[in-house]
């Protein structure tokens, strides 16, 4: 099989899309825009930090936000007695198979260390960057001409307006190695009024922070202190309670940057000179940037074209359906925004670096979505930036967790930031959908890598994720199989978690889990430990409901109550998201058909979200149907705006970026088939197969 693979690819090869083709095809999907959008920006950035710009190509009139991977805060602890410290939090009890469980909940006795634990650190906007027109109340309507072009080949913004009468001509890059943006202005304004500011933002409570960031006018909370390091240029130090870090402004020829204006912390910049280039880095340290805007300009030339032509492709251009070309650009801006917004060194958020969702917290069940991506369109580096080294650094706090529920090996958090935590919730605390990824990401691994380095950098993490799974499976004395749960959610965050017990998703996902785990250690020559294949092999069976696959064992009105048809359709997973078993007995295909059908004719789509169109697709490949599973990647409901973000729908806010993820791993799906399946050029629509073109795709799983 392997070997075939290797052919297949090669023989992808010789056929290779030429990088003009790549380029003409990318930069047809350049952004155009002549005027701001009220919810998403226009962003430059590296995956560990980004810029978002309004239509002025900085952010004048909207404050879009300026994020990093290591930009965080904490508020000051609670002062409640015995609630003033993260080790005061006490775990709530739940009765779990006959015991006592302490989860990671908020504890009712317990509110302000509760509250504090799921709203700290959060993920902070580091600071704007906008025009000053050198008088007061400008706004949007008083320039003309805007336009603005984003080069998704180069990473170039170009954004140019007329303001009384003269141009203003932006460009605004990102570097690919550091946290700085590299800004060009030209115009005879700048000799006459035409500046820019520099302000920083306090942050809140909110759970969402959408479209914008952040406050400008809680200027007592914070303060900033301006220091010139020379002629061209000074650092801005922003200290918030125990987070400090540097802006670090440095520009070309005559400049001066003055500030704070009384009662803000509002800088401003003006140049003497009709062409002023500037380099804006952001720093816990306060070091000095060496990089000059040529060398940005060309980093970013640089990265983005070997982005674009060192990863797999898929062209679409030929093909004559009109489907096409909406797929082709779905899966363009999807590659671009997801390599600013989520090829991070930790998971990302869902609403990447755009704006807050969660505090800014990453969620490890979404990060297998966020994450797969880059490995299936050829860009491992993109993955291993987070991968496998976030499990790595959170093992001894998954392993402590498991401890102290009684199992054995590690249970991975849910939401959770750079301490490892996982935030007190219910949801939080009972989901487990998360704990088999690792074997996910190590066996697509694999498959490109198949060797000994690949082995042993996950083996650690595979051993305690499947010790975890195999002693969380509750033995059942009456039925004689192992169960999961309850308590539990399932996928599906909407069942009564004392009364969910073998969801179909995640008994699928177990048996897929422990397979890999076994197999990776027959493949190193260890023995495999027994428990994992007695539970394996004794696992409740998938539970069914009339032919098709329930959403959980003994699930009531499971086709008729419409409270129980909506949120993710997790079923189709195991057989989208998932291969087929490769233990215990066969899917039931005639299930699986009847199961998709219902979904189709009965879910609440319109209440469905994120991946789910995505899945539904995948499982509309393997079932033969690649004709609906692009009418899925199209549903109206599943939507991207001009720019290419993902829309959050009914649920969450914009832009929600396990929809760009998902979108990429089923296409990729499509493109490079899966274990097993026929078809050179991949499962495309009737008639697209002649014109389609796909580089440099494996199979899936
Ligand atoms: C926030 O506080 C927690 C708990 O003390 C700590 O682990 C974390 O490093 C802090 N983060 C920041 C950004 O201060
Ligand atoms: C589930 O059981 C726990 C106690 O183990 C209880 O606190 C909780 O309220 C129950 N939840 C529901 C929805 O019944
Ligand atoms: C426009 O430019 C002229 C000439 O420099 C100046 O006198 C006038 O104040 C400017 N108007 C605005 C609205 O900036
Ligand atoms: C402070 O700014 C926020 C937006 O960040 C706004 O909603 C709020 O009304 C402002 N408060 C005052 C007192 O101006
Ligand atoms: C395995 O493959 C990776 C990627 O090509 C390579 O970096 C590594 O050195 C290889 N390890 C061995 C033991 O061959
Ligand atoms: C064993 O399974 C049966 C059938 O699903 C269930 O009713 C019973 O509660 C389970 N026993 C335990 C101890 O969980
Ligand atoms: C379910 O149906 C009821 C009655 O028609 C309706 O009021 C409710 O909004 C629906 N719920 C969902 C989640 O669609």
């Amino acid at each position: 099989m392997r070997v075939l693979s290797l052919l297949l690819v090669l023989f992808a090869l010789a056929e290779a899309v030429s990088v003009n083709q790549r380029r003409r095809i990318v930069q047809s999907f350049n952004i155009r825009r002549s005027r701001s959008s009220d919810s998403t920006p226009l962003q430059v950035g590296n995956g560990n930090f980004a810029f978002g710009a309004d239509v002025t190509g900085l952010q004048t009139f909207k404050p879009f936000a300026i994020m990093s991977t290591w930009g965080w805060h904490n508020f000051t602890l609670p002062t409640k007695p015995g609630q003033t410290s993260v080790q005061d939090y006490s775990e709530v009890l739940w009765w779990t198979h006959g015991r006592l469980v302490p989860y990671e909940m908020p504890n009712p006795d317990q509110n302000d260390i509760s509250n504090w634990l799921r709203e700290n650190p959060h993920r902070l906007n580091l600071a704007n960057v906008g025009f000053t027109f050198g008088r007061p109340g400008v706004t949007e309507d008083d320039l003309q001409h805007k336009s603005q072009e984003l080069d998704m080949w180069s990473g170039r913004l170009s954004s140019s307006f007329k303001y009384n009468g003269s141009k203003v001509q932006v460009e605004t890059w990102a570097d690919p190695e550091s946290d700085t943006i590299a800004i060009n202005v030209r115009s005879k304004l700048l000799k006459r009024g035409l500046g820019l500011f520099l302000d920083f933002p306090y942050p809140d409570n909110e759970k969402f922070n959408a479209p914008f960031v952040n406050h400008f006018n809680l200027t007592s909370r914070h303060t900033t202190a301006l220091e010139r390091l020379s002629h061209n240029s000074a650092h801005i130090k922003h200290t918030l309670g125990e987070t400090t870090y540097y802006t670090h402004v440095a520009w070309s020829g005559k400049g001066t940057i003055i500030g704070p204006t009384e009662g803000t912390h509002r800088y401003s910049f003006t140049a003497d000179q009709s062409d002023v280039q500037l380099i804006i880095s952001l720093s816990p340290a306060p070091k000095r940037s060496t990089t000059s805007y040529r060398q940005i300009v060309s980093s970013s030339k640089a990265w983005w074209k070997s982005y674009w032509c060192s990863g797999a492709f898929i062209d679409l251009t030929a093909v004559r359906d009109p489907r096409a070309r909406d797929l082709q650009q779905r899966i363009i801006t999807s590659q671009y925004l997801t390599a600013i917004n989520s090829a991070s060194s930790y998971p990302p958020q869902e609403s990447g670096l755009v704006n807050n969702g969660w505090h800014g917290k990453f969620h490890l069940e979404m990060t297998l979505w966020h994450t797969l991506p880059f490995a299936r369109w050829g860009h491992f580096p993109l993955m291993w930036r987070s991968q496998p080294a976030m499990y790595l650094q959170f093992l001894p706090s998954a392993i402590a967790r498991a401890q102290r529920q009684g199992y054995k090996g590690a249970r991975w958090g849910k939401m959770t930031d750079p301490s490892g935590r996982s935030a007190p919730g219910e949801i939080n605390a009972l989901l487990i959908w998360q704990q088999p990824h690792p074997m996910y990401f190590a066996e697509i691994e694999y498959r490109s890598f198949p060797n000994a380095t690949t082995l042993s950098r996950w083996d650690d993490i595979l051993t305690a994720t499947a010790d975890f799974m195999a002693s969380y499976a509750f033995f059942n004395e009456s039925t004689r199989v192992y169960d999961l749960g309850p308590p539990m959610y399932p996928v599906s965050e909407n069942t009564n978690p004392n009364a969910t017990v073998n969801p179909t998703f995640e008994l699928a996902y177990w048996r897929f889990g422990l397979d890999v785990a076994a197999r990776w250690k027959t493949r190193q020559g260890k023995p495999v430990p027994q428990a994992w294949i007695t539970v394996r092999d004794n696992l409740a069976p998938l539970p069914t409901v009339d032919g098709t696959y329930a959403v959980y064992e003994g699930i009531r009105d499971m086709w008729t109550d419409n409270a129980t048809t909506n949120d993710h359709p997790a079923m189709a997973g195991i057989y989208g998201l998932l291969p087929p078993p490769a233990s215990g007995k066969p899917l039931d295909l005639a299930a699986l058909k009847k199961t998709a059908g219902k979904i189709k004719e009965l879910w609440a789509l319109d209440y469905s979200y994120g991946w789910d169109f995505a899945m539904l697709a995948m499982n509309s490949l393997r079932l033969g149907d690649p004709d609906q599973a692009v009418d899925y990647l199209l549903h109206p409901i599943f939507q991207f705006d001009d720019a290419g973000y993902p829309v959050g729908g009914s649920r969450v806010p914009t832009p929600y970026f396990p929809n760009s993820a998902s979108l990429l791993i089923a296409t990729a799906m499509m493109a490079g088939g899966w274990d097993g399946s026929e078809g050179k050029k991949g499962h495309w629509p009737r008639g697209w197969e002649e014109e389609v073109e796909v580089e440099g795709f494996v199979p899936a799983l």
